[in-house]
């Protein structure tokens, strides 16, 4: 069988990150710089600081990731990219340099969604193949997508303001926790009781697969100011754990649900948000329960990583779907917007 090796950049958020994958599957090397201390002491990721950072490592990440692989540039067959959505500063450092690589190299290049990358680290060391439902947790989005083939996504619902991680990280950081809060808040609600508030669930009517998470984070500061104002004590570990039983509750119910209205007995999970050890727990519990069979990677390939994106240009690769020169940093750049989509309703 032929070697299809594509080099993976992802220059999207505050991950400098390079990959090397072979057929789609075997990730050969996953190079990753992550910019969190550099971000840490604003409490959220700075724009321009993540641009300047990504044009400082994205050389040596590049080299490191055919370096580990143990391969040259002539044994790549393809440099795959994320072009949006995303910081468009950031972004545009790993496409220009992906751009010069592949013309300098005379490889073709291919224009990567980062949610269909998301959707593809479930592809990684794994057989997973389409069709199944999706569900995608990161910092930046929320939604649940019918993958009907590995090129053909329906998105079925997404969140209306906040992503499930922005809560978490804006939650964190009203309980005085360090950003990124999603891993603090995982591992502070272990000590709390997930019982002790009754923080609101939002499910915009019967038969809806969008999300609201605003209004929760809302709950949560109100719970803190008015504990607050009547000088009453309060307990961060069950604050945590109550809050992520809310999340938890929405997505694990809406999965289900979607899985069951799209005919779909599979359910993948990704984004930094699948690392959640309730979530998955919960998952895990729900879907045997439905009969649904689950798969979540592991939690390496869960947050932002180029072999992800690697692994979704392999499926453009082999449908000789390649760009040109002219391809664009997109910001908010629609899944499916180059590929096929089905915009009909279940
Ligand atoms: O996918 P990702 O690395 O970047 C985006 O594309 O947004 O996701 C980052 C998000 C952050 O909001 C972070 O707090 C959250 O994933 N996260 C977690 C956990 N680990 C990371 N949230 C809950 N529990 C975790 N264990
Ligand atoms: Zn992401």
């Amino acid at each position: 069988m032929e070697k299809i090796r594509i080099l993976g950049i992802e220059t999207s958020c505050d991950e400098t990150s390079a990959a090397v994958v072979e057929n789609g599957r075997a990730a050969l090397s996953d190079v990753i710089y992550s910019q969190i201390e550099e971000h840490k002491k604003y409490g959220g990721v700075v724009p321009e600081i993540a641009s300047r950072r990504h044009i400082v490592k994205i050389d040596d990440v590049v080299a490191a990731a055919l370096d580990e692989a143990g391969l040259e540039l002539r044994d790549i067959s393809a440099v795959a990219v994320t072009h949006g959505p995303g910081l468009v500063g950031a972004l545009l450092v790993g496409l220009n340099f992906a751009k010069a690589m592949a013309y300098g190299a005379d490889l073709p290049l291919i224009g990567v969604h980062h949610i269909a990358g998301h959707i593809a680290s479930n592809y990684l060391e794994s057989d997973w193949r389409p069709p199944f439902v999706s569900l995608i947790v990161s910092g930046g989005h929320t939604q649940l997508i019918h993958v009907k083939d590995y090129d053909n996504f329906k998105i079925l619902g997404k969140t209306l303001d906040d992503a499930a991680g922005e809560a978490y990280d804006k939650v964190a950081r009203c309980l005085g926790l360090p950003y990124p809060g999603g891993l603090e808040i995982d591992r502070l609600a272990q000590a709390g009781n997930a019982n002790a508030i009754d923080f609101p669930r939002v499910w915009l009517g019967a038969g809806s697969f969008d999300f609201s998470f605003s209004g929760l984070k809302s709950a949560v500061l109100n719970h803190l100011n008015s504990a607050k104002m009547g000088g009453r004590k309060v307990n961060p570990a069950d604050i945590a754990a109550s809050f992520q039983q809310a999340v938890v509750d929405v997505l694990v119910k809406k999965s289900i649900a979607a899985c069951q209205t799209a005919g779909c007995g599979k359910l993948a999970v990704a984004g930094g948000v699948a690392a959640n050890s309730h979530l998955r727990r919960s998952l895990e519990k729900a879907c045997a329960a439905h009969g649904i069979v689950l798969h979540i990677p592991k939690p390496a390939y869960c947050t932002d990583n180029a072999a992800m994106i690697a692994a979704a240009g392999y499926y453009d690769y082999i449908k000789g779907r390649f760009d040109g020169p002219g391809l664009n940093a997109v910001p908010s750049l629609v899944l499916g917007e180059s590929n096929e989509i089905a915009k009909a309703t279940l």
